[in-house]
């Protein structure tokens, strides 16, 4: 276990109401999700990803190896869980990797323009992700990267492109088979956003440099946690915690890191829950801050704004990569007092000094330390995350597994398109 939920003055800032009721309806929610009877059930295929055996991804890692090896650019296509997952862990554990590009997740013809004009004179493979196989984003960028590779490649163009899919059904699957590109595929029983742990997440992480072993070790522990059928288990506080936020007139949940590496975690996090929780009328906003960056903008809102805010702070206790202030010849900048100082010690002086204020502020706040940033702690927190959210989500009485509101958009889009 590395990843740890420390909730212990979560409540000191305000006098909480609701709190037994919330406790024990979360009790029967997580006892809904492990015996797989809640909304949706028919959607927890990712409770058993975190016990797979690494050899069952055989084919895959020898095609992430292909990719690795190749020395040539990875471009994924997909929007939502089908791009998130990865993009948060390569982000994440591989900043310094420059052979990864993601498109079809918006439909900016400036963004596509750029990637177009640079796989010009690139090598490039591309793994085109979309479970229901005909979304317009990830599709419209699929249709001029197809060509592209197509005017580059010739008749060799179907050993570039990988497809991962649903197993049967959409016009991904179709065409794929038609132009006989290797195929990847979506369990029917995992929904997009809680992908990361099939090959929509495996197949780029992998690609990137990912290892395995580590990543099925720390998502068990994750699995292991978020299984436990006692307060200690960090998924169960977390999402009781959030309902007795949300019953007390929280309306959004700050998701806060002082590592920018971990960026694309939280845009991952605001997806799994914005889309699990946000409907029927209930549910917490997530959004999320970069800090110490953001105390330079929205740090004043957070301080003394309004009250309707808690904050959950994700920090990483040790780093591997450090660097120590040096002693300067005249101190004119004033910070010889911070000589021999390694960084990680000055950004967690700035998190605890943080922390204090907020709360002092009337936030409530509470924090995940990850020993470090690896993909032990990483796929361990991501499991414990998805825990959390189906919890939470029974706790509201919702289904956390469906997101029907995100066609809302899409229904007046085609109209406009004239599909
Ligand atoms: O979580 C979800 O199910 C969604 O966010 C989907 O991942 C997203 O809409 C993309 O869908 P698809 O993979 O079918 O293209």
């Amino acid at each position: 276990m590395s990843v740890r939920y420390d909730d212990e003055k979560l409540c000191h800032s305000f006098e909480p109401i609701h709190v037994e009721d919330v406790e024990d309806r979360t009790h029967e929610s997580l006892h809904l999700l492990l015996d797989r009877k809640g909304p949706g059930h028919e959607f927890l295929g990712w409770m058993d990803l975190p016990l797979q055996s690494p050899e069952e991804f055989e084919p895959l890692s020898r095609v992430a190896e292909e990719i690795k090896s190749s020395g040539d650019l990875l471009v994924c296509v997909g929007i939502g869980g089908s791009y998130l997952g990865a993009k948060a862990v390569i982000h994440s554990l591989f900043p310094e990797n420059d052979r990864i590009r993601f498109a079809g997740h918006h439909l900016s013809p400036l963004e596509l323009s750029r990637l177009l004009k640079e796989l010009e004179n690139k090598d490039f493979y591309i793994n085109v992700i979309s479970k229901s196989g005909t979304t317009t984003e990830p599709g419209v960028a699929f249709r001029f990267l197809k060509q592209l590779a197509e005017k580059k490649y010739g008749k060799e163009t179907s050993k570039r492109i990988i497809a991962t899919t649903d197993a049967s059904k959409g016009a991904l699957r179709t065409l794929s088979e038609q132009e006989g590109y290797r195929t990847f595929t979506i369990p029917d029983n995992v929904g997009g956003r809680f992908s990361v742990l099939t090959p929509v997440g495996l197949l780029p992480v992998l690609a990137t440099g990912g290892d395995l072993k580590k990543i099925l070790k720390g998502a068990k522990a994750g699995y292991q946690q978020g299984s436990l059928d006692d307060r200690q288990n960090p998924a169960f506080r977390y999402a009781r915690n959030r309902k007795i936020l949300w019953k007390n007139g929280k309306a959004i949940e700050i998701l806060a890191t002082f590592e920018p590496q971990m960026h694309y975690l939280a845009e991952w996090w605001k997806q799994l829950f914005g889309e699990s929780e946000g409907k029927e009328g209930k549910g917490l906003y997530p959004a999320s801050a970069d800090f110490t960056t953001d105390l330079h903008s929205l740090g004043q809102w957070i301080q003394e704004g309004t009250r309707n805010i808690f904050e959950t702070f994700l920090v990483i206790e040790h780093y591997e990569t450090d660097l120590a202030v040096e002693k300067s010849r005249q101190n004119l900048d004033g910070l010889d007092y911070l000589t021999g100082k390694k960084m990680s010690w000055i950004n967690r002086k700035a998190y605890e000094g943080t922390r204090q204020a907020h709360e002092d502020g009337g936030v409530p706040v509470s924090a995940f330390y990850l020993d470090r940033l690896d993909e032990e702690n990483l796929f361990e927190l991501l499991v414990i995350f998805e825990f959390a959210i189906a919890i939470y989500g029974y706790t509201l009485g919702v289904n956390p597994f469906d997101q029907p509101g995100v066609e809302a958009y899409k229904k007046n889009m085609f109209k406009l398109l004239g599909k």
